[in-house]
């Protein structure tokens, strides 16, 4: 990678008072200039906490826009506009209305990958890394609908005893990953732990040791003691984890579950972002102060 792109990189982030966020499934080059590298939990908490006037966020649309919710003060910018995530589209502020008006008295569940407009029609948000502490908050005397991730609402259903309804979203990204990927790379690595992300559908959740997020993923290898780990999600997060605890061999489940989204971002974007101070990020003002309502419950727990 050219040294001058990030140095350029750099220099201009010291001058506009910049920090670049970046999620666990980004490009190798663009977690390695990044200030911070995390999970969708712990990249909101930097962003409530920052300092900083501008910031970059290297991930998909909804954790940028969770990062201007919490930080409307600043100027949020995502270095490529169309780095979506195609379960958080799954599911729309209208689609949402008409669904609660099938349970009365609803409590709303709401994944954090989802739009802002959905966020402020919900009560609470959640993430893979606290869906089930979120869950077991709910009052057990009313209905409870989560959304829009069907298969990590049921993982935390079954982890929590808590029955709720479900809206039928998923990540294209981890259906990918099969119970028969699986069985073929423990039979290669009899020895290896499986650690897959609780977006799996539930069948290879329950093929795996732990489901977690990837931060979760993240502090499991740090501790890891054997040769091999197996790992059921995004592959970016692959090279996070070498960083971490070198000494283990990391093999994918498979390597078809790749988020094209989160390749969007490159160093040149990154660059230009910070150059042109676009592409920004906005949210009316009415749906960013209801949206603020529910990821503050989430950060309160
Ligand atoms: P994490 O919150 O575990 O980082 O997951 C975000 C995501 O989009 C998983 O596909
Ligand atoms: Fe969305 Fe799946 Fe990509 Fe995560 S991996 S951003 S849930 S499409």
């Amino acid at each position: 990678m050219s040294k001058s792109l990030i140095e350029k990189i750099g220099t201009l982030k010291r001058k506009i008072n910049a920090i670049i966020l970046a999620h666990n499934y980004q490009r190798p080059e663009v977690q390695d200039i990044a200030d911070y590298t995390g999970d969708s939990l712990e990249l909101s908490r930097k962003a409530a906490e920052t300092g900083a006037d501008v910031i970059v966020f290297c991930g998909v649309h909804f954790m940028a826009e969770t990062a201007k919710i919490l930080s409307p003060e600043k100027t949020v910018l995502l270095p490529d506009e169309n780095a979506g995530c195609p379960m958080a589209d799954m599911i729309t502020a209208e689609q949402l209305a008409q669904e609660k008006k099938k349970y009365p008295g609803v409590q709303v569940v709401c994944y954090v990958n989802s739009s802002a407009a959905v966020k402020a029609d919900s009560d609470i948000c959640c993430t893979s890394a606290n869906a089930v502490k979120v869950v077991q908050a709910m009052d057990a005397d009313r209905p409870v609908l989560f959304i829009p991730d069907q298969y990590l609402g049921l993982f935390a259903m079954r982890s929590s005893g808590t029955k709720m309804h479900f809206w039928p979203g998923y990540c294209p990204t981890h259906m990918k990953i099969g119970v028969d990927d699986i069985a073929r790379q423990k039979k290669r690595y009899p020895d290896a732990k499986i650690v897959v992300h609780p977006e799996c559908r539930p069948d290879v959740i329950d093929a795996a040791d732990e489901a977690l997020s990837t931060g979760g993923i993240i502090r499991y290898a740090r501790a890891y003691k054997k040769k091999t780990l197996i790992v059921g999600t995004e592959t970016g997060i692959l090279h996070r984890l070498g960083k971490e605890n070198p000494a283990v061999e990391y093999v994918p489940v498979t390597e078809r579950s790749l988020c094209p989204n989160m390749k969007r971002i490159t160093l040149e974007k990154v660059l230009w972002a910070m150059e042109e101070l676009k592409p920004k990020i906005e949210i009316p003002e009415n749906i960013r102060q209801k949206a603020l309502l529910a990821v503050e419950r989430m950060l309160a727990l």
